[in-house]
């Protein structure tokens, strides 16, 4: 457990007043004085350790729009991981995304709230499952999202995010690839390119629960609703969207369209923190919760800070493999 010793004294309150003002849309007032306190602790350890907090788009609005420096997609904190100077990157997102940020920083300390944050993507495959494809189609170039594990980007020969999928697939000028682990986004990314995939089976657990009839339904009530799916979604559903792009480019999609009403299919927080900039728009909000991505609280984040835990290792020689595959794709996006 956390130690906070801190109470919402009139000083906290003070101090964390204009960050409340910027989530006052999404948190409700008489929440605050329950996250206040860790607030402004964690923002202190955060000075004393030089540590920067990556928080991906489906962190809780705590989180997300009060302790996190750098926010986005598995793309952009990839990216952002590769540029910063701190010395302690704390990722609040989920194990293969920390894992990432080790990789393209192996001299730094990168730190996950909790060890038990996965994804049902990067569980379904293995390294092992990696070299039996390669046999069974020599040649092939192997394509990785980068929800896996080290161990299966280790044995890639390029990684995409569903920000740049389309993009790196296509940069390869091959006829085919074998694309892992989610089955929906290679189908899409097959869809976009007409390149052949072969995929694996894999899906996530949050996006495969949509269906084109939930869409549907939608769609007939409220006609003028704007529709925007994530790529992990099964084709039936992606048929119905007006826009399916990564979590970012949904967010950069209503920054940039401003639609009156909009429907994210995707992990339920993503409207709520997209919503706290755009008070004004209408966010329909169907509830798919990633369990992993909720395992970060504010009180796990203060505990990793203040305890230095969980630190991601990567073993050096399977680090070595797996970045030269990430590092492929940040040269290509
Ligand atoms: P993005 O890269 O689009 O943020 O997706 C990551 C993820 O885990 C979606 O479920
Ligand atoms: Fe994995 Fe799906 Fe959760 Fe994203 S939303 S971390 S793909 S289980």
């Amino acid at each position: 457990m956390s130690v906070i010793e801190q109470s919402y004294s009139p000083a906290v309150s003070a101090q964390t007043r204009p960050i409340f003002e910027r989530v006052a849309h999404v948190i409700p007032e008489v929440e605050w004085p329950i996250h206040a306190p860790y607030v402004a602790e964690i923002q202190r350890l955060k000075r004393e350790r030089n540590a920067v907090i990556l928080a991906h788009n489906y962190q809780v609005p705590e989180i997300y729009h009060t302790v996190a420096d750098i926010v986005g997609d598995s793309l952009g904190l990839a990216m952002e991981a590769a540029r910063t100077d701190a010395d302690v990157i704390v990722v609040c997102g989920v194990h293969f995304m920390a894992e990432t940020a080790k990789l393209v920083n192996p001299e730094k300390t990168v730190l996950v709230p909790d060890l038990r944050a996965g994804c049902s993507l990067a569980d379904s495959i293995t390294g092992a499952d990696v070299r039996l494809l390669r046999e069974r189609y020599p040649g092939v170039p192997v394509v990785t999202y980068v929800n896996t594990s080290a161990e299966v980007k280790a044995e890639s020969d390029i990684c995409v995010t569903s920000g740049n999928a389309v993009k790196i697939v296509k940069s390869l000028g091959a006829e085919r690839v074998i694309f892992l682990p989610d089955e929906y986004l290679g189908k899409y990314v097959a869809s976009q390119t007409g390149i052949e995939i072969i995929a694996w089976k894999g899906h996530c657990e949050v996006h495969e629960r949509f269906t084109g009839n939930q869409l549907r339904a939608y769609r007939q009530d409220d006609p003028g609703l704007v529709i925007l799916a994530h790529p992990e979604c099964p084709p039936d559903v992606l048929a119905e969207a007006d826009y399916v792009g990564s979590t970012q480019g949904m967010s950069s999609y209503v920054e940039r369209m401003r639609p009156a009403r909009v429907v994210m299919i995707t992990e339920c927080s993503m409207a709520s923190n997209v919503s706290a900039n755009f008070p004004e728009i209408e966010f329909v909000r169907p509830c798919n919760l990633c369990p992993h991505m909720k395992r970060n609280t504010l009180p796990k984040v203060l505990e990793s800070l203040q305890k230095m835990q969980h630190e991601v290792i990567v073993d050096p020689e399977i680090a070595h493999r797996a970045r030269v595959a990430v590092q492929r794709m940040l040269d290509v996006a």
